[in-house]
């Protein structure tokens, strides 16, 4: 599949309130810094003296930055990676988190973010994780269904009976504990990002009623879940990953795809399709992972730290949601795109089967589908 090229803004990390981070080549989960207090402010980021190594079997790289006279302490230096734009409400999340990570840790925990998909795709990026070469990403629950089975109940279309009821259930118990699922494979979630509802947008036809989708071409995210629901809607589904995904719609390899707004609005899919029905099948959210190998290697202070700062990026991300989805909204419609906003009792009958027919494939799943169902707002 042809790849997309990362518009020339979007490359490059950024840390938090900071211009692009100097330690580029070092490829694992975690740089330390080892800085002067007093001189490390009038140095260089780019042209530090750096003596690095590689402690084997951890994938940690330790630089000693030799920054002269002065007390010296370490900067842990986080890569989070993340296939969305940087001007995306969920990565503004992110920029929140590290930013209150570094005031929690005074310093001494950086993030620096790699937005649009420079480090990989959402699955090469979760991949790297587990390997211990990346320290953090951001992936959608579909992306993680192949991780950990738990994330496929996400995955269910029309789970939720409204916003109050999502954040209920993914507050709770059973959200929690599917933020841990994956954690034998070296994947912790420390907490979920709004990513609203998922709706079809296409090239060519017009869809308003389920029967519409017959026969057509629909990118799905590369997930078990999202495949059943497009082929359920009588769709034929084409995993794709998100990167991707512009020029399969520019070849005419699929016909549509499924997003929330903000993420139809600044991947410029818009620019290609020009129906958005609003049918809203499925409410995925986002998941903040940090690798299990990165984790352990914190002292329990730091492990707060970042638990703490992942809790408010979740609290502000969610304001900003409701916000960045209407403004895309008008933003597409704008450009000329036709908002179709159909009846979703149509959509809702038609894939309703799936629900029986998953818990009685993956019993764990339909668990946990009735105890999201029980959640209360
Ligand atoms: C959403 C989600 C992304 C994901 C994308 C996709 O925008 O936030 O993490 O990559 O969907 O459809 O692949």
């Amino acid at each position: 599949m042809v790849g997309r090229r990362v518009p020339s803004a979007a490359r490059g990390a950024t840390t938090a309130g900071a211009a692009a981070p100097a330690n580029k080549g070092s490829s694992a989960a975690v740089d330390v810094v080892i800085e002067s207090s007093v001189a490390s402010s009038m140095l260089s980021r780019r042209s530090p003296h750096l003596v690095s190594g590689v402690l084997a079997g951890l994938g940690l790289a330790v630089a000693l930055l030799l920054a002269g006279c002065g007390r010296q302490h370490s900067v842990k230096v986080i890569k989070l990676a993340h296939a969305l734009d940087p001007s995306h409400p969920v990565h503004l999340g992110m920029a929140h988190f590290a930013e209150r990570l570094a005031q929690k840790s005074g310093g001494r925990l950086r993030v620096d973010l790699y937005p649009s998909g420079q480090l990989g795709s959402e699955r090469e990026c979760v991949e790297l994780l587990q390997l211990g070469g990346l320290g953090m990403t951001k992936a959608s629950s579909s992306a993680l269904e192949g991780f950990a089975e738990a994330y496929r109940v996400f995955g269910l279309p029309f789970l939720f009976r409204d916003e109050a009821h999502r954040w209920a259930a993914l507050d709770g118990p059973v959200g929690r504990e599917i933020l841990l699922a994956a954690e034998d494979k070296f994947l912790r979630g420390l907490c979920y990002y709004d990513a609203g509802t998922r709706s079809f947008y296409t090239t060519k036809r017009r869809i308003e009623r389920p029967e519409d989708l017959a026969g057509m071409k629909i990118r799905t995210q590369e997930s078990p879940m999202a495949i059943r629901m497009v082929r359920a809607l009588g769709a034929s589904a084409t995993p794709i990953s998100f990167g991707e995904l512009y020029t399969a719609l520019q070849q005419g390899v699929v016909d549509g795809a499924e997003n929330n707004p903000p993420s139809f609005h600044l991947s410029r899919h818009y620019e290609l399709c020009r129906y958005y029905v609003l049918n809203e099948h499925t409410a995925v959210p986002d998941v903040l992972l940090i690798s299990t190998h990165l984790w352990r290697q914190f002292t329990p202070e730091e492990q707060r730290w970042v638990q703490e700062a992942a809790d408010e990026s979740e609290r502000l991300q969610r304001r900003l949601w409701n916000e960045a989805s209407d403004r895309a909204l008008a933003a597409v419609r704008a450009a000329g795109v036709e908002v179709i906003v159909p009846d979703k009792a149509a959509f809702q009958a038609k894939v309703a089967p799936l629900h029986g027919e998953i818990a009685r494939e993956m019993p764990a799943v339909g668990e946990l589908a009735r105890r999201i169902g029980e959640a209360r707002p």
